[in-house]
């Protein structure tokens, strides 16, 4: 790598090409930070964001040095290592909970059709939900399966590498605001009752009926850096590996592998696919719209 000093900066912005010898610069400079920055955060805390896709890390990293009030991505870093609650801070800021209930109702209404009659075949069903942030989407799969007469068979890991999300999935209490939205989605997922059953109203929130949560277990897991820790009848990692890079996908595409059952059921986010990894042989689609695929070998 190149040094970058003020001088050379000074010396390359007399003419178009010494402006572009200056961007470069700059971006060398800007990837050399955030390097150091990912690299003191995995060895200090062990968290590991090493292998995101970097536009969109880059993108937060320097909204968290503008919200710390900070001037550069060395100075986050400084901060980072020497106060952990701007670690903690940080990893809030790049970990990107956004979830809904029942989100694309479509992919829950073809679960239904199509993945319950599979489950049905089986004596207990166990369902993996990897990044499973505030844990609507675990809330949505326990309502489904209860319709379908499957919850009390079913044991339901939710996990995520943000501790606090898992704390507020674990209480399951969600803002009343949002209940209009997962109402429509409830219903166009293909729902049969009234969703208000499925809750208690309390002030400006709601709380989720105990019965859902009984069948759930709420854990800490890194897809990163932590290894697969049961087998699998279903998991659904939806949202999440969009922001990883290719190297990082493979490895969660391997635990996955590993963590499924023989023709186990592996769903994927809307924007993601199998395709161009190096698993996509050992799955055939069960629904390729929905990005939903069975595990063949
Ligand atoms: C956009 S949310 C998706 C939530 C849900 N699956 C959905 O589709 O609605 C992404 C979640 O992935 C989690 N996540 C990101 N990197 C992770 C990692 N290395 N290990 C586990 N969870 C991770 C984040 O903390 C966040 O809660």
């Amino acid at each position: 790598m190149t040094p970058i000093d003020h001088e050379q900066i000074t010396s390359t912005t007399e003419s178009p090409q010494g402006e572009s010898q200056l961007a470069t610069n700059l971006a060398e400079r800007e990837h050399i930070e955030i390097d150091l920055l990912l690299e003191g955060m995995h060895r200090l805390y062990g968290y590991d964001f090493r292998n995101y896709a970097r536009a969109s890390l880059t993108r937060r990293i320097w909204h968290h040095v503008h919200s710390e009030k900070l001037g550069s991505i060395s100075a986050l870093q400084e901060r980072v290592l020497h106060d952990r609650s701007c670690f903690e801070r940080l990893v809030q800021n790049l970990s990107i909970p956004v979830t809904e209930m029942f989100r694309d109702p479509h992919l829950f209404r073809m679960f239904r059709e199509k993945v319950v009659p599979l489950l049905r075949t089986y004596p207990y069903i166990r369902i993996w939900h990897a990044g499973c942030s505030t844990g609507e989407e675990v809330y949505s799969m326990a309502i489904l399966l209860h319709e379908e007469g499957l919850l009390d068979k079913a044991r339901i890991y939710a996990t995520d590498m943000n501790n606090r999300s898992l704390q507020q999935a674990r209480e399951g209490v969600f803002g009343i605001e949002r209940m209009q939205l997962y109402t429509k989605n409830y219903l166009e997922a293909g729902g049969t009752r009234s969703f208000s059953e499925y809750y208690t109203a309390r002030y400006q929130s709601v709380i989720f009926q105990p019965f859902l949560r009984k069948h759930i277990i709420f854990a800490e897991h890194n897809l990163a850096t932590d290894r697969s820790f049961n087998e699998f009848n279903v998991i659904l990692c939806r949202n999440v590996m969009i922001y990883f890079d290719d190297k990082l996908r493979e490895r969660v595409h391997g635990l996955f592998h590993e963590s499924l059952s023989r023709f186990g059921i592996l769903v994927l986010g809307s924007k993601e696919s199998m395709q161009f990894t190096g698993y996509s042989d050992s799955y055939e689609p069960l629904d390729r719209m929905e990005k939903v695929y069975r595990k063949i070998n």
